[in-house]
């Protein structure tokens, strides 16, 4: 086989066959395949597309280019959730604990943030003490006795696919649905689940900025699942503003703590009760979809779900006192509100720039490397649809360092449109695959 023959294919459109795309993943990990050579598969693959069949394999590959966790000594059907990431998304923190204090058995396996996206694991990293980077007997061990544990991705686990993404972060191929669906599944299928809720995210600010783009993704994973053997159900949910009100690392953590008592804002909890009771279903832990969300209701309202919260943020070293005694969590040093320019009704409120300006003032990175400020943030005080005065506070902008305030201020100003109207109300959950 020869690397240029398979681009050649690929540019033209044809579908490889598994052993071509297993000679180009393994012969670019091993360090046969340059740079390059890949680039021009990716940018290929980017423009042609691949079948069904091609992006199983490619999965398959990716999975088998790194370690496998092996959960098989833990019994249950082991579940977890996976965003494609948004701004405001904090449902791991919430939606974990209520599956969990349903038996389910949840490894829930976390990414960092990057770009304008938030990530689970720098948000429970503000909370003080807690440790994310167990040894894999710590985590089998907290498994079993609490049926939770949130933990970091492996640099081990689908190594190809490391190696893949920083390709495709610099040649501009992230925005491709076979490349986003593999990446995606092979890190969570390496794993050792069994079963897995996905919610996919549309609106400016997710990577799938329309929705038809949205549901080929959702049903590409869903597919690459199935073939697979597990149990895969995929959720399209609205990311045109931020999700709560909370944006940064310890004020979601606030947000997150204030859901779990059932004081959470609506939308946050809907979604989250939508999740969890997806995965108890998908877990067997209630004989209907119906039946699964009472569960999760009641886990809700009656505490247990905050409880068992509590109880893994202490196991993994997390000062859980700080759940409810937010003096305890890293706070932001300054201020800022912003203000609404005209009376009117609330029609946008552009996540993407919420969650830049956040970024900017350190919530996130720009770069890997990056450290993250966990103290700052924008917490809005109004959502879409609701009515303002002149005046009136939109929201706040939480910071502890000077620089890049301003631009942050102004890109925030920038991200609301304040309108005559009263715009239509957008669904929060658009559509379910699988
Ligand atoms: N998240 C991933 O893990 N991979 C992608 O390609 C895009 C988002």
């Amino acid at each position: 086989m020869r690397t240029v023959d398979l681009i050649h294919r690929k540019r033209d459109g044809e579908e490889l066959a598994p052993e071509e795309i297993q000679y180009l993943i393994e012969g670019y990990v091993r360090g046969e395949i340059p740079d390059y050579q890949m680039t021009a598969f990716l940018m290929a693959v980017f423009f042609s597309g691949m079948t069904d069949r091609e992006v199983s394999r490619l999965t398959e590959c990716m999975i088998a280019s790194g370690e496998v966790v092996d959960l098989s000594a833990i019994s249950g059907i082991k579940v977890d959730k996976h965003s494609t990431g948004g701004v405001g998304d904090k449902t791991s923190l919430i939606v974990a604990p209520l599956a969990a204090s349903a038996d389910v058995i949840v490894p829930m396996m976390s990414g960092r943030s990057l770009g304008h996206t938030g990530g689970t694991l720098d948000k429970l990293e503000s909370i003080p003490g807690l440790r994310t980077n167990l040894t894999v007997d710590e985590f089998q061990v907290q498994l079993k006795e609490l049926g939770l544990c949130f933990v970091g991705q492996s640099d081990q686990v689908a190594l190809a696919d490391g190696k893949l993404y920083a390709l495709r972060d610099v040649t501009a191929t992230i925005e491709s649905i076979p490349l986003i669906a593999s990446s995606i599944m092979s890190k969570k299928l390496a794993e050792g689940v069994d079963a897995m809720v996905l919610d996919v995210k549309v609106g400016n600010g997710a990577f799938m900025k329309r929705q038809i783009d949205a549901r080929r993704l959702a049903q590409m994973m869903v597919g690459i699942g199935r073939r697979m053997d597990k149990r895969v159900q995929a959720l399209i949910t609205d990311m045109s503003q931020p999700l709560g009100y909370a944006v940064g690392n310890a004020l979601e953590v606030m947000e997150a703590s204030q859901t779990l008592q059932n004081a959470g804002p609506a939308d946050l909890t809907r979604l989250c009760i939508e999740l969890a009771a997806r995965m108890i279903h998908l877990a067997k832990k209630a004989p209907s979809l119906e039946d699964a969300r009472r569960t999760a209701e009641q886990n809700l309202v009656d505490g247990s779900a905050y409880r068992k919260f509590k109880q893994v943020i202490e196991a993994q070293g997390g000062n859980a006192q700080a759940l409810d005694k937010f003096e305890l969590l890293p706070n932001a040093t300054g201020m800022r509100e912003i203000l609404s320019p005209r009376a009117g009704y609330v029609s946008v409120i552009d996540a993407e720039d919420i969650g830049t300006a956040s970024s900017m003032i350190g919530a996130g990175r720009q770069r890997k490397e990056d450290t993250i400020d966990p103290a700052v943030g924008v917490i809005l005080e109004v959502k879409v649809g609701e009515k303002v005065d002149a005046g009136s506070v939109l929201c706040r902008l939480y910071y502890t360092k000077e620089d890049q305030v301003e631009e942050a201020a102004e890109m925030v100003e920038d991200a609301f449109r304040i309108s005559a109207q009263r715009p239509e109300e957008r669904e929060l959950i658009l559509e379910v695959v699988g």
